[in-house]
């Protein structure tokens, strides 16, 4: 395993005016890995702690409980220096995420001047290889993000986040803000990608759909917690989580009658999750037992799954 999760917990504690700062579990009790070479999806509504886990394995954020093991290391033995050659981030939003004031050749070159390892004309013949890697023509180098399209743009992010070959990239919704016909192209792209260089990803998504292309193992979230985890064929031919279910019906109905049917009711607040199973207050099999008992994760059928009747 490239990366290993084991019991990850984040609180955040938000401050309130002559009241007790308020509480929210962003990440409750999260273990999961990931195979070299492989992509693991990981899916959930709005608010359910996937940027918050991109950001604890980024060192961005600290967890407040449990381990992360990247190449049976824990992440924080590893020095500034050396961390970014092993992992990279890229961001949801292209036009946020690239420095409009630079040429693209010295965005993507960006991470080598940084280190101040390369001359200058070392760094532009880089980012001129880098760009052939994800498809940019080299006559644009001189050229600024304001030029490109968002599909062209998140290109430029791959190849900046490729730049120091790193073994494992973390996308944050790296399609979501694209055009369905651009996001085809860039998930080929990456897929492409982690074939050539033996990449493994760690994709997030809140649409299984884009999820399915691309995902070898699906961890379902809600409300910080892990639903169902296992193989994407069992997650998505044999669902076991009601959860999961839903998800799936609401992608199979959008293509067949071009509505999207939300899973019903309301999300529950962050700052007040359910008692027993969080997912009790939106589940149409929901019994007395939901309410008062969390479920233990079990393994049925070569997958994980969070729930008493599954
Ligand atoms: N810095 C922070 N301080 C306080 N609460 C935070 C902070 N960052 C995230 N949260 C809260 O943690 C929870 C998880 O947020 P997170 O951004 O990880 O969700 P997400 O799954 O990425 O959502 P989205 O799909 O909208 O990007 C949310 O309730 C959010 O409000
Ligand atoms: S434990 Fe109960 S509420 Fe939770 S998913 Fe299963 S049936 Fe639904
Ligand atoms: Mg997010």
């Amino acid at each position: 395993m490239i990366l290993q999760v084991q019991n990850l917990h984040k609180e955040y504690f938000i401050k309130r005016f002559l009241r007790k700062p308020l509480r929210l579990k962003a990440i409750n009790d999260l273990s999961f890995s990931v195979e070299k070479g492989k992509t693991l999806g990981v899916v959930g509504e709005s608010g359910c702690g996937k940027s918050t886990l991109a950001k604890i394995i980024m060192q961005i954020e600290r967890p407040t409980q449990g381990h992360i093991l990247f190449e049976d290391r824990h992440i924080n033995s590893y020095t500034k220096k050396v961390y970014p050659e092993k992992v990279q981030m890229i961001f949801q939003d292209p036009y946020s995420s690239l420095n409009p004031r630079k040429k693209i050749w010295k965005i993507i070159a960006e991470p080598l001047f940084i280190r101040r390892t390369h001359k200058k004309k070392e760094c532009f013949e880089k980012a001129l290889t880098m760009m052939e890697k994800v498809g940019l023509r080299s006559d644009y180098a001189h050229r600024y993000p304001h030029m490109f399209s968002g599909g062209q743009r998140q290109r430029i992010a791959i190849a900046r986040a490729l730049t120091l070959h790193p073994e494992f990239l973390i996308l944050d919704e790296p399609v979501s803000a694209l055009d369905v016909s651009v996001q085809a192209q860039v998930l080929n792209l990456l897929i492409e990608l982690q074939n050539r260089f033996n990449l493994s990803y760690l994709f997030i998504s809140h649409d299984l759909s884009v999820v399915k292309h691309i995902a070898d193992m699906v961890l379902v979230m809600y409300l910080g917690e892990i639903m169902e985890y296992g193989p994407r064929e069992e997650i998505f031919l044999n669902p076991k989580h009601p959860y999961t279910k839903a998800l799936l019906a609401s992608i199979l109905s959008i293509k067949t009658k071009d509505i999207e049917i939300p899973i019903k009711g309301e999300l529950p607040s962050a700052f007040n999750p359910p008692s027993g199973c969080v997912y009790r207050t939106r589940c149409p099999f929901a019994e007395e037992r939901c309410q008062k008992e969390k479920p233990i994760k079990r393994i049925v059928e070569n997958r994980e799954v969070s729930c008493h009747f599954a």
